[in-house]
């Protein structure tokens, strides 16, 4: 079997306090790689130990917190300045997200534009931050888009909108980025279990539950542990020749 091995790479995991980034540090920490987690606050949405704590007790890797709103350009570049004293950002995760159910006709130009500057400007500026240190050495940056980002859906219009401008994001750099060897790829998850989907808008746990779990051919939602296993393949030698690809983590919902 072929061990992922990231040691000596230094991953940036934007939102990796919680959830999905939260799954996504602690394996690539584990795969030996040092982890800067940028996120607006340290603990966990769901509880339990802050993930820089979590990669110090259970591996041998550094870990270190920025507080982060990717949103805020002075705050793109402390991570940068951190990932740098680290030794330069080799892979970045931008996890970085917000979701939110709607009625069309009801969202404000407010909610519009908050749900764009972080699913989408967040990306483009953290991305803009740290490619001079992506470039350095083979970098590799995995965006967190949706299977919303290949489906319309009319519950979410604001947000599959966002998450489908990630995806072109992702062609577009990898195209510009593939001949100076960064390679630039997305995550499509379904429904992955987390607060996103048992808080925010309350797919998990909510009334249509069950209905939501018919459209899944597996007929079980995901774990973040799922999406981590696909952003651990995109970060390692083992998707060397991948680049500019969607992968799609939903238990067949797209399909
Ligand atoms: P979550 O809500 O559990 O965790 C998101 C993390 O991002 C939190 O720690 C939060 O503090 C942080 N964050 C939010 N806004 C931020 C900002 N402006 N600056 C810095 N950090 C910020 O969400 P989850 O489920 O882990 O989602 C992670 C990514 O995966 C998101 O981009 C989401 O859209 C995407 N996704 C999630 C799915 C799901 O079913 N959970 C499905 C498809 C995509």
């Amino acid at each position: 079997m072929t061990a992922i091995d990231l040691s000596g790479d230094v991953a940036v995991v934007t939102g990796g306090a919680s959830g999905i980034g939260r799954e996504i540090s602690v394996q690539f920490a584990d795969a030996g790689a040092d982890i800067v987690v940028a996120d607006l606050r340290e603990e966990p949405r769901e509880g339990g130990t802050p993930t820089v704590e979590r990669i110090r007790a259970e591996t041998d890797s550094d870990a270190q917190f920025v507080e982060c709103d990717v949103t805020e350009q002075g705050d793109r570049e402390n991570v940068a300045k951190r990932a740098a004293e680290m030794g330069g950002a080799d892979v970045l995760v931008n996890n970085a997200g917000i979701f939110r159910g709607e009625e069309f006709t009801e969202v404000s130009e407010a909610e519009f534009d908050q749900l764009m500057d972080v699913n989408v400007k967040g990306v483009f500026f953290v991305t803009q931050a740290l490619i001079d240190q992506l470039l350095e050495d083979g970098g590799r940056v995995i965006n967190l888009s949706s299977v919303a980002g290949l489906e319309g859906s009319g519950d979410f219009i604001s947000y599959c909108t966002s998450k489908g401008a990630v995806r072109l994001m992702t062609y577009s750099l990898a195209d510009k980025y593939g001949p100076e060897d960064v390679r630039v790829n997305a995550i499509h998850p379904g429904v992955i279990e987390t607060a996103m989907v048992t808080e925010d808008v309350p797919i998990i746990g909510g009334e249509s539950e069950a209905e939501f779990r018919q459209t899944v051919p597996l007929r079980q939602f995901g774990q973040p542990g799922d999406i981590a296993d696909a952003a651990l393949y995109l970060a390692s030698d083992l998707s060397e020749y991948v680049n500019g690809e969607s992968l799609v983590v939903d238990g067949g919902i797209a399909s």
